[in-house]
This record gives C-alpha cells, structure tokens and sequence, in this order.
C-alpha cells in the first residue's frame, strides 16, 4: 500500500495558507492513490526537543553500548526517522519565517537525519523515500524573476536537506503573497484554488524516478 507521509508545521489552523494547500495536495492524491493511506505528522502536536547535550551523548554512542536513558532521549527521534523511511512519498507543509523554515520544522529535520538510519557513514542518503513535495506558505514572492529571488532560503534548504538524504526527486510549490488572504483582500478558497492545477499534477504525477 502506498504511504504518503504529510509534516505540517504552521501553529494557525484552519487559518493557515499551508495547511489549506495540503488538503487540496491531499484529496488529489487520495485520488491518484485509490487504497494509499496517509499519516499525518503535525509538529505542532508533536513535543519537539531541540537538539540537548544528553540527546547528543546517545546519537554518538553506538545502539548496542546505549544505557536506557539514552535510548529513551532518542525514542521520538527514532520514531520520526523511521516514519519517513516507511513513506513512499513525502509532502512538507511548511510557512516561511524570516526567510527560512519555522524553528520546528528545522528541529524536525535535526531529529530525522540520522547517521546510519537515514543517512549512511559515508554521507550517502539512505531515504528510499521516492519523492518529495514542498508546499510553502510566504508573505513575499521568491519565485524566478522576483527582485528577492535570493532570499529564497526555505525552499533551498529543503530541498538539499532533502537531497542529502536521498530524496532525489522533489517539488516546490510555492504559495507567495500568501498576506492577501490575511489582509481580507482574496479568500482562502480562490487563494488556493490558483495553485490548484501545480497542485493536482504534482500530486497525481509519480516519481520522476521510478522504473
Ligand atoms: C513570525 C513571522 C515571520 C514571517 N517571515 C516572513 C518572511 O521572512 N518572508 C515572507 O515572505 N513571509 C513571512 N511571513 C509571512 C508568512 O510566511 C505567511 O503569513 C504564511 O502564510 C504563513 O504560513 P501559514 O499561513 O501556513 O501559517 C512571516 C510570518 C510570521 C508570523
């Protein structure tokens, strides 16, 4: 059964751009992918620790010399890697916030990488994970020909997190002037529903990748 595995991180609910994109991203793919399932991972409900001193003494300490509190410091981070690996497609709703990913999401990706779990002692991605979608919420356009193209972080950094990982094939969709809906000036509805068709062939199409 396919799996798709959905990260969301904005704090606003029903109120969030990205959030919204990712119920048009779903249903599209629930579509595609009659019989797939999809799980749900929403930082904001998952207790997320930075990265502590105790946490770092586990991760450098080899699985079997590990005490019990030191397995237990890495137990979500255990979790969240290897709900990842399980995935067959991954999609990350995220807003940007000053220029970059949400502190939550980048504590997300320092949970996941993981040596010898998703990335191997040679660097080498170990994600079989086949694709990747972005769906990025921002108050700015940063998409090609806009004066600030170059602070178009957020989505640079996934996409090499991404890709250091393994996951070679990823999208982008970026949802800009998302303030429009904020300032009352488009509804939700019509803000989403421009971004409708990037949305449907992305979710519907398969992994560039596949044989
Ligand atoms: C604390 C904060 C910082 C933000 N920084 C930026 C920014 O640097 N660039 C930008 O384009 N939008 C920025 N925004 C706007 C958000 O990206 C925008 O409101 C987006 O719709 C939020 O995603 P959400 O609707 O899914 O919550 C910021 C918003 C907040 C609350």
């Amino acid at each position: 059964m396919t799996q798709l595995l959905v990260v969301e991180t904005s704090p606003r609910g029903d109120a969030s751009i990205s959030r919204n994109m990712t119920r048009r991203f779903v249903q599209a793919w629930r579509t595609a992918h009659p019989g797939g399932k999809v799980i749900e991972r929403d930082l904001m409900e998952t207790n997320l620790e930075f990265v502590t001193a105790p946490w770092l003494t586990a991760y450098f300490t080899p699985p079997d010399q590990q005490t019990p509190s030191m397995k237990e410091s890495l137990l979500l981070s255990d979790a969240l890697a290897t709900e990842l690996l399980n995935a067959d497609e991954l999609v990350i709703a995220t807003p940007v916030y000053n220029y970059n990913v949400p502190a939550v999401l980048k504590a997300w990706v320092d949970h996941i990488v993981r040596k010898g779990m998703t990335l191997g002692f040679d660097g080498t991605g170990l994600v079989t994970t086949k694709k990747a979608t972005v769906l990025i919420a921002s108050g700015g356009v940063y998409t090609e020909g806009s004066p600030i193209q170059d602070r178009d972080i957020a989505s640079q950094y996934l996409r090499l997190i991404l890709n250091v990982i393994g996951i070679a094939d990823v999208a982008v969709i970026a949802g800009g002037n998302a303030k429009v809906v904020d300032m009352g000036k488009q509804s939700m509805d019509e803000f989403v529903k421009d971004l409708e068709p990037e949305i449907q062939r992305v979710a519907t199409e398969p992994p560039r990748n596949a044989s």
